[in-house]
């Protein structure tokens, strides 16, 4: 992991290069020398969290509908992989359990977005936390949702990872709405980015995450104005730009 003031995190894995939250993307974030990993969680028909973006299979496999219509064993037949490229024509859903063992032993942060701001998973975050417990991972996790209501629930349950709230959309009193939700962190969309929202939520002891930053300048910008960590598609290319911009 770096020491440095900007962590890097790829974005359902190495998205820009492989196609996103397979194996494959997570491996090459890691080859790649990411300081963590973003993921999205759903789960399936039979409550098993797998690690996809969209609530439908339909943009990233070769089947179609919700994940919930599907059991686990369904959903494994599907192809993840050839919808990006044929050279990836094989991959499976991952699931929450395969992408902890494969993580536990590496220096990586991990950053499980619970996709929950649409289909409000029952037990979702319960299910989770109690994964990440088993395999010993709470100190170097982050669970972030859209949902406030799962940031609420999080806290509930007491849960040592945090809460981090995520938002796409312009709020007038973010900084204070998250303080009242008690969320450890914002994850903010790029374009809602500001010098002020920093500075006031490092005043408040939350850290801020950026996404998506795939350009050069975006990500220098987040460097520059001390953000905590960018999530960005290019991790090895971010790696680079943190590198020159450091030096
Ligand atoms: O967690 C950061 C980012 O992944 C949130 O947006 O739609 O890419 O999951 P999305
Ligand atoms: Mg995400």
């Amino acid at each position: 992991m770096s020491g440095l003031a900007t962590n890097i995190f790829a974005h359902r894995g190495a998205s820009g290069y492989a196609p996103e939250n397979t194996m494959a993307a997570f491996q090459l974030a890691y080859w790649q020398g990411a300081d963590g990993i973003e993921t999205d969680v759903h789960l399936t028909k039979d409550n098993i969290p797998v690690l996809m973006h969209d609530e439908r299979v339909n943009r990233t496999t070769d089947g179609s509908g919700f994940i919930q219509g599907y059991t686990l064993h369904q959903l494994k037949q599907l192809d993840t992989g050839s919808w990006f490229s044929p050279k990836f024509t094989g991959s499976r859903v991952v699931t929450l359990d395969e992408f902890l063992v494969w993580i536990r032993d590496k220096a990586l942060y991990l950053n499980i977005e619970l996709k929950n701001n649409k289909i409000d998973y029952k037990n979702l975050e319960t299910i989770v936390y109690d994964k990440i417990a088993f395999y010993g991972l709470l100190d170097c996790t982050i669970l972030s949702t859209f949902n406030p209501n799962s940031v609420i629930r999080l806290n509930e349950i007491g849960a040592k990872t945090g809460a981090a709230l995520l938002t796409a959309e312009r709020h007038k009193q973010l900084i204070t709405y998250a303080k009242d939700l008690k969320a450890s962190a914002i994850h903010i969309k790029y374009r809602l980015l500001s010098q002020a929202l920093i500075n006031r939520s490092h005043e408040e002891h939350m850290a801020v995450r950026v996404f998506t930053t795939n350009k050069p300048v975006q990500m220098l910008r987040c460097f520059s104005m001390g953000c905590d960590a960018i999530f960005t598609d290019f991790p090895e290319a971010a790696i680079q730009y943190r590198h020159q911009f450091n030096s």
